[in-house]
C-alpha cells in the first residue's frame, strides 16, 4: 500500500510538468502511475481550456488513457518531431540520468524520448538517487529468441539476470518481446554500460536513459521540486 503523500507528490509533480504544455503541441505521452496523472491533467486541460494538442503513447496502457481522457492522438509517422515528453522513472541520479521500464514500455519510451525537443521527468522524491543501480535493477528488453545468448553475455558483464514474469509466464511487451530484469549492483559508469549492452545481438533496448531528461518535476512530501541540468 501506497502512503497517501507518495500519490498527493506524484500528481502535484505531473500538474506542474503540464504547465510546460502550449497550444499546438505535439506531445509524447509517458507510461506509468506518475504519468497517468500527467495524461489526466493533458485531458482537463483539453476539456476545460480548449487545449489543442496532439499526443503520441509511448504503450497501449498510455493509449487507452489517452482515449479516456480525450485527448486526440497522433503517430510519430505524422510527427516525427514531438515537442515535449512527459514521463515517469524509476531511478533518477544527479545528472537526470534514468533507470526506466519498470513498467515495460522502455523501448517505446526511449524512441519518443529522442524524437523530443523536451524531455521532462515526473517522479515521487523516493526515485532519487546518488547512483543508479543497487537494489533497482535494470529493465532489457530482449528478442525472445535470443534469451540464451543474451543472458549469457549479460553475466559475463557481471549482471545477474531474472527473466520477468507475470503469473509464471513470461512477461510480454507491447513490442512482442521479453524483459530480462538485470541486478548490476550500483552502476559507475551508466553511459559505458548501455553501450556495452546495446552491442548484444537481440538486445532491442536498456533502461538506462543517458543525458536524455533535460528536466525533472520530483514531488516531495511538502511540494514540487524542479531539477535542471
Ligand atoms: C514504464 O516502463 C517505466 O519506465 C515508468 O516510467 C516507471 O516504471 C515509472 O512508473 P511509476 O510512475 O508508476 O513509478
Amino acid at each position: 500500500m501506497c502512503a497517501d503523500w507518495i500519490e498527493h507528490a506524484k500528481r502535484r509533480a505531473a500538474i506542474e510538468a503540464v504547465k510546460n504544455i502550449k497550444d499546438g503541441f505535439i506531445v509524447g505521452l509517458g507510461s506509468g502511475s506518475t504519468a497517468a496523472y500527467a495524461i489526466e491533467e493533458i485531458g482537463r486541460r483539453v476539456k476545460e481550456e480548449g487545449l489543442r494538442v496532439l499526443g503520441i503513447p509511448t504503450s497501449h496502457q498510455a493509449l487507452i488513457l489517452a482515449i479516456r481522457n480525450g485527448i486526440p492522438i497522433t503517430t510519430l509517422h505524422e510527427h516525427p518531431v514531438i515537442d515535449l515528453t512527459i514521463d515517469g522513472a524509476d531511478q533518477i541520479d544527479p545528472n537526470l540520468n534514468l533507470i526506466k521500464g519498470m513498467g515495460g514500455a522502455l523501448t517505446r519510451e526511449k524512441i519518443i524520448a529522442s524524437a523530443s525537443k523536451n524531455f521532462i521527468i515526473v517522479a515521487d522524491e523516493r526515485k532519487l538517487v546518488n547512483k543508479l543501480g543497487g537494489a533497482q535493477p535494470l529493465p532489457i528488453e530482449i528478442l525472445p529468441f535470443a534469451q540464451p545468448l543474451v543472458t549469457s553475455k549479460i553475466m559475463e558483464l557481471g549482471g545477474k539476470p531474472r527473466l520477468r514474469r507475470v503469473e509464471n509466464m513470461p512477461y510480454i511487451t507491447d513490442n512482442g518481446n521479453f524483459i530480462l530484469d538485470v541486478d548490476f549492483g550500483v552502476i559507475e559508469n551508466p553511459a559505458e554500460l548501455n553501450y556495452r549492452l546495446k552491442v548484444i545481438p537481440g538486445v532491442i533496448e536498456t533502461g538506462l536513459f543517458i543525458g536524455m531528461a533535460h528536466m525533472a518535476y520530483v514531488g516531495t512530501r511538502n511540494g514540487v521540486k524542479k531539477i535542471t541540468i
